[in-house]
């Protein structure tokens, strides 16, 4: 558990998916670390759930409901995070979706797009919107919340969005990373490791047909052998790594000590 920190302390963060799981935790994270954190998703009981947290820890938090698909509500959230705490300075891109999963001759391929609109484009949308404060700043940090299926692709049979778009916005990193590099703005790609959330608990009640007998049954086994990081444990691996200079790094919580 991370105590305050003098790099991050007073900081503004900004986490995409903050309502539940990973984000949550990164949120919690940062909030412990001294950051004012705004966390940003749908599901609004679940957004002040964490800010309701935040708060009885003495933290200050923000909840923005919006979709990261949408970029007026993106322009609109950014808006009231800078007019509540100032400029993002930290942003960690965590919220992605793993459908569609299925036999890639059935996915609806609108389905597949939208995954890779969720999964990258908004990513780099919410990226390059908080890059000109950072740059005036000369300081920020970006992570992108990738999975360890970008090193494996044939990991996840039947994932084949998943697969692309962790690729995808890993790629997207390491070029940014590069192209901003000695600007005091770091973007680093995290791999979370296989965390106990909603995102896993989805995942096994699909139906084993269409997502493979095989997938469905390491999902099952990795839950019931105990397996999972929870939330906390990854998040942790991440908020440690933020006050570094590193830049166009793959952190991997399973490489970390958590
Ligand atoms: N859990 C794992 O084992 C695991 C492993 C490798 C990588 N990851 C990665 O870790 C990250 C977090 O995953 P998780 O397991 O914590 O998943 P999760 O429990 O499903 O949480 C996903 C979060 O993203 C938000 N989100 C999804 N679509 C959104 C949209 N269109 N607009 C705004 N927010 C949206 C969700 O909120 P709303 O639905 O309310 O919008 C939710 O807060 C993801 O990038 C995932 O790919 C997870």
């Amino acid at each position: 558990m991370q105590t305050s920190n003098a790099v991050l302390s007073g900081r503004v963060a900004l986490v995409t998916g903050g309502g539940r799981g990973i984000g949550r935790g990164v949120a919690l994270g940062l909030a412990r670390a001294g950051a004012r954190v705004a966390v940003l998703a749908r599901t609004v009981p679940e957004l002040a759930a964490t800010v309701a947290i935040v708060h009885e820890h003495g933290g200050r938090a923000l909840a923005l409901p919006a979709d990261v698909d949408d970029p007026g509500a993106l322009r609109v959230a950014l808006a009231v995070v800078v007019a509540t705490f100032g400029p993002v300075e930290i942003l960690v891109n965590n919220a992605a979706v793993v459908w569609p999963l299925g036999p890639s001759a059935e996915v609806d391929p609108d389905e597949w797009t939208a995954a890779l609109s969720v999964n990258v484009a908004a990513a780099a949308r919410l990226s390059f919107m908080v890059l000109p404060s950072m740059l005036d700043a000369s300081w920020g940090r970006i992570v992108n919340v990738s999975s360890g299926i970008a090193a494996n692709p044939t990991a996840m049979l039947r994932a084949n969005a998943y697969a692309t778009t962790k690729a995808a916005l890993e790629a997207h990193t390491r070029n940014l990373a590069a192209e901003l590099a000695g600007t005091g703005v770091t973007v680093n790609v995290f791999r979370p490791g296989s965390v106990d959330t909603a995102m896993q608990t989805w995942i096994r009640a699909q139906d084993p047909a269409r997502i493979g007998a095989e997938l469905h049954t390491r999902f099952v086994a990795s839950h019931r052998d105990g397996k999972l990081l929870t939330p906390e444990q990854s998040a942790t691996s991440l908020v440690q790594r933020l006050a570094g200079h590193e830049t166009g790094e793959v952190w991997d919580a399973t490489d970390a000590e958590v």
